[in-house]
């Protein structure tokens, strides 16, 4: 057997983590309140929160969709060559799919009963897909990892998974997912204290609490995966992570903000880069930041580019 209980890996141990944690029930929250809460934002407020929530409906669905070919990648690596054992993180991702399924039942259910629609279309004009990074990336992903199975060549296949893990755990997960909760806090926080309340659309702070949690496990598991490649194949690093890594830093943490207009009066998009920034660090960290030939530090690296330009 593959499996060795005695000598559990990360991967399984956020999978047994994951057991005790993600088992949330997007069905068991009350959203009377929220919907009362939801009628007391103005039209510009209701706009400004359904774009951010759009990105996430679309994105959950998204990696739904697309990580089913990831463990058909590991899955075709000779097991006994790696660092790590691509069965026990199999298990994991097969945890993942379920709790992505989950995500995308929250958000659908959500905006069916409280926002009163099914389209995000109309919110996401303007959005983050027209800055060159977005959800819809990860099919081509997905396609890719299909190839690299069906070359069945080893260096490939850890490539392919590398910019996947990258894409998928790296960048949408740990910074556009997580800049995006860090919106919510504060349009919910804005919100709230116009009211004179201590806290609105509670059920939905509560669920989308259960999605963060969730979300800390597969970035962490994505973290220590791309690391694990990385100790594979050491070229990955300056073949394939630092490249989309720069990619991401130029479309979005070097470019203006998305939304001119702030309809909740002291929002401040500035705090949520600096935050982005150090998630950033974070992956690096973890990944190891002396592999990194520009990235190791980031804040240097952002700053050796706003000069150069
Ligand atoms: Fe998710
Ligand atoms: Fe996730």
């Amino acid at each position: 057997m593959p499996i060795d209980y005695s000598n559990r890996e990360k991967s399984y141990e956020l999978y047994r983590k994951g057991k005790r944690e993600g088992t949330w029930d997007p069905d068991d929250y009350d959203l009377t309140q929220d919907r009362e809460d939801w009628e007391q934002f103005s039209e510009a407020e209701q706009h400004r929160f359904l774009a951010t929530c759009s990105g996430f409906y679309d994105g959950e669905e998204d990696v739904t969709r697309t990580l089913a070919p990831y463990m058909m990648a590991l899955d075709a690596l000779p097991n006994d060559e790696l660092p790590f054992d691509t069965v026990q993180e199999e298990m994991y991702l097969a945890q993942q799919v379920y709790e992505e399924a989950k995500h995308t039942d929250l958000f659908s259910r959500y905006f069916e009963e409280v926002f009163g629609t099914q389209n995000t279309a109309p919110y996401r004009e303007g959005g983050y897909q027209e800055q060159g990074y977005s959800t819809d990336d990860l099919y081509d992903t997905a396609d890719d990892l299909l190839a690299a199975v069906n070359s069945g060549d080893r260096t490939e296949l850890v490539y392919s998974l590398g910019e996947a893990y990258l894409n998928y755990m790296g960048i949408v997960e740990a910074q556009l997912a997580r800049g995006g909760y860090l919106s919510f806090d504060q349009m919910i926080e804005l919100k709230a204290t116009q009211m004179g309340r201590d806290s609105v659309l509670e059920s939905f702070q509560q669920a989308i609490g259960k999605v963060r949690q969730d979300e800390t496990r597969h970035i962490e598991n994505g973290r220590w995966v791309m690391k694990q490649l990385a100790i594979a194949e050491p070229d990955i690093v300056a073949d394939v992570y630092e490249p989309r890594m720069e990619e991401y830093v130029e479309n979005r943490l070097l470019s203006d903000p998305l939304y001119d207009d702030q309809p909740f009066e002291g929002y401040d998009p500035d705090r949520i880069g600096h935050q982005l920034v150090q998630y950033l660090q974070d992956t690096i960290d973890y990944i190891g930041a002396e592999r990194f030939d520009q990235y190791g530090d980031v804040r240097a690296a952002l700053e050796a580019e706003t000069a150069a330009d």
